[in-house]
């Protein structure tokens, strides 16, 4: 298990760009396999989480070349989603998005398929996908009453459209979806308790396949093949939300971001900072497929404030890294309607909870979220990632602004997401000493 070592720093100032989307990169490559020819995508994001979706298409017999800048620029043949049997279990690695969006792509495709994944994936449920599809005629076989990994997905090339009222406001759920509704005769409609990322939506838009929103409801119409156009990721604003953090919690800190993506459903992580006393400007410099630009934050010090409802889609992977922010504003934080956080990469209201109170943070847990005293100094403490890269990645901000040295056990998780976080840390560290 590989340990990192991170050290107060005095000042934090900073120019960079981040990598790219990992939703829209996941979704750029699934798009662009079932469209009708060669995309070209640049600034996707080569992590753990989406080589496992290259992966999976690759193993089904779709053509993908790697044309350089480390992986980040690429082509898909697009082959109107006429994918082969893979003849063996496709592995899901880490990536929730990577199986629940198969799972609505092979609930189409008439052979069976299982899907698997590691550790952390094989806990977490599929009903919430395995409910809706077989519905629309797919058979899919998990394990238990949550359908947890491995997933035996048996699909049928003409599924019946439905309306479904998804209980959770998920992009996962509402994508696998709108991807079988694809291949489903007539409209296929998901509505959901609140909006969540719109990324499927807005590269159905682009790639010119018909759908529309009314309200809370999505619909599709089955029988449409994407056209093929290449695709221009922007950086995640999920991984450049660490270093938001790192300098809004500091008096007189300035960061500046370059080419984020700045989805309206993306961006609640810039609304709470500026609630908790951050001065952020931000500037839409050009949108392609989604809208992205500039991110300026100046730091002057945090209050506390109350994080709950239709928010929390809008920066649900950024509560481990807004918890920190909680822990060093003054007052105290309450995150509430949050209880997505205890199925993701690991239960995320438990692991903040106890990694903040190791570094001697007060914090109350509740089934939905917790209240953080903020204000206290933070103390460097032996931190478990339990291979959850945002709980790495939050803590090793924690420990920016702690007293002595902040060890963050199993480090290697940050790979599915943010290849170089480490790399930008130790600049950032050597810089600000
Ligand atoms: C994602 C949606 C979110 C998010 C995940 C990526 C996506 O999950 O937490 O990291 O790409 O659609 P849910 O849709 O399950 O909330």
């Amino acid at each position: 298990m590989a340990d990192l070592k991170v050290k107060k720093v005095k000042d934090f100032s900073a120019e960079l760009t981040v990598p790219g989307d990992k939703s829209i990169s996941h979704r750029a490559l699934l798009f662009a396999a079932l469209s009708n020819g060669p995309c070209e995508i640049t600034g996707f994001l080569a992590s753990e989480d989406c080589l496992a979706t290259m992966q999976a298409l690759a193993a089904m017999g779709v053509e993908i070349e790697n044309l350089g800048a480390g992986g980040t620029h690429i082509r898909v043949h697009g082959n109107r989603g006429d994918f082969q049997d893979p003849g063996k279990p496709i592995d899901c690695g880490n990536s929730g998005t990577t199986m629940r969006l198969l799972a609505g792509i092979l609930a189409t495709k008439p052979f069976e398929v299982t899907l698997t994944g590691d550790e952390s994936l094989s806990k977490r449920p599929m009903n919430r996908v395995a409910i809706p599809l077989e519905r629309m005629g797919a058979r899919i076989k998990g394990q238990g009453d949550r359908c947890t990994p491995p997933l035996k997905i048996l699909g049928k090339e003409k599924l019946k459209a439905i309306h479904y009222d998804s209980p959770v406001a998920s992009a996962q759920v509402k994508s696998a979806i709108l991807l079988a509704g694809l291949a489903a005769e007539g409209k296929t409609s998901v509505s959901e308790p609140n909006p969540s990322r719109d990324h499927t939506e807005r590269m159905l838009n682009y790639l010119l396949v018909k759908n529309i929103r009314e309200g809370k409801t999505v619909s599709i119409w089955g029988g449409q093949t994407p056209e093929s156009r290449d695709i221009q990721i922007p950086g995640d604003i999920s991984s450049a939300a660490f270093w938001i953090v790192a300098a809004a919690a500091r008096k007189g800190a300035r960061l500046m971001i370059h080419q984020v993506g700045l989805n309206p459903t993306r961006i609640g992580i810039l609304n709470v900072m500026t609630r908790m006393g951050a001065k952020i400007t931000e500037r839409i410099d050009n949108s392609g497929c989604e809208p992205m630009g500039s991110v300026e934050v100046v730091g002057n010090g945090l209050v506390a404030t109350e994080i709950g409802g239709a928010e929390i889609p809008t920066l649900i992977d950024e509560i481990p890294v807004l918890a920190v922010a909680a822990a060093l504003a003054e007052g105290k934080t309450v995150i509430k309607d949050a209880q997505e956080l205890r199925v993701k990469e690991s239960d995320r209201i438990s692991t903040v909870a106890e990694n903040l109170r190791r570094m001697g943070v007060t914090v109350d847990e509740f089934a939905d979220g917790m209240e953080i005293t903020g204000g206290a100094t933070l103390k460097g403490a032996e931190i478990h990632s339990l291979g959850d890269h945002r709980i790495a990645m939050a803590f090793a901000i924690a420990g920016l602004f702690a007293e002595g040295e902040t060890l963050i056990k199993g480090v290697e998780c940050i790979e599915t997401s943010y290849p170089g976080f480490i790399r930008e840390l130790e600049q950032l560290q050597a810089m600000s000493r």
